[in-house]
């Protein structure tokens, strides 16, 4: 099964407030962006890659992602209002049977219909599945290990594998007033990061039944597939406050010496 990456990087960033998109911000000598493309293109089997950009800087995105090497097609596309639109907008970019070996990335934002840009087999993924990893520009550190342990889920069958780790704190679910609801066993708990791997059939049938989730998992789940939780890794923490911009920076500051 081949592998596209979606990598959703139109957020805004306000929690960050560095006064740009937070996937532009820079730390260890390149943009948040930067450092999850250049992990995501090592990916074993990988295809094509749409990068989600903010309506506003989709040129600033287009120029940086041309400025990485690619082995692959590399769409950029504008994100939507929520993340969900935005994977939605990521996942409308990609095309079928690519058999090219196109190093050029591609400016996508102004084609209206991705299976008109290309002559290839319109049937050609139901024929060979496709795996599609789903990734948050904001976890930028996520070892190349946890890519491969998604994907290879996805190919072992899986149609929808999440990485997590356990919590180390105890959770409570609480209602509108803040009053404790229940306390679920910490045992069975899991945070859960990105790439987030999917059937690319199955993830398109869950995005179009319109629900909307702060992962993608969770469509899936509400559908009634089995979710599978592969390990994950303390790196791919996803950068939102300034406190998490301080541990990226020390986290580079670490892998250079
Ligand atoms: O807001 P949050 O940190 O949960 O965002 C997770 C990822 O989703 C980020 O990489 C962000 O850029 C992306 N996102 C997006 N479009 C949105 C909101 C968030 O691509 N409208």
């Amino acid at each position: 099964m081949s592998v596209a990456v979606i990598i959703v990087a139109a957020g805004s960033g306000s929690r960050l407030g560095a006064g740009l998109p937070k996937a532009l911000v820079e730390v260890g000598g390149g943009t948040l962006l930067e450092h999850s493309l250049r992990t995501a293109l090592q990916v074993t089997g990988l295809e094509q890659v749409a990068v989600v950009a903010p309506t506003s800087h989709l040129e600033t995105v287009t120029e940086l992602v041309h400025g990485v090497r690619a082995g692959c097609v590399v769409h950029v596309v504008a994100g939507g209002a929520d993340r969900t639109a935005s994977v939605a907008a990521g996942l409308a970019a990609l095309v079928d049977g690519l058999g090219d070996d196109t190093t050029e990335p591609r400016d996508d934002s102004d084609t209206s219909d991705p299976s008109e840009s290309t002559d290839a087999d319109p049937q050609a993924d139901l024929v060979e599945p496709q795996v599609v990893l789903v990734h948050d520009a904001a976890r930028c550190f996520t070892p190349l290990e946890v890519y491969e342990r998604v994907a290879d889920a996805v190919r072992e069958g899986w149609v929808a594998v999440v990485p997590g780790l356990p919590v180390v704190d105890t959770v409570k679910v609480v209602d509108e007033r803040g009053v404790v609801h229940s306390t679920p066993p910490r045992a069975r708990l899991r945070a859960v990061q990105t790439p987030q791997g999917f059937v690319r059939s199955e993830l398109e049938a869950a995005h179009a039944s319109g629900i909307s989730a702060t992962d993608d998992a969770a469509l899936l789940e509400q559908l009634g597939h089995q979710v599978l939780v592969v390990e994950g890794d303390p790196s791919a923490f996803k950068v939102t406050t300034p406190a998490d911009l301080v541990r990226a920076q020390r986290h580079t500051a670490s892998l250079s010496t």
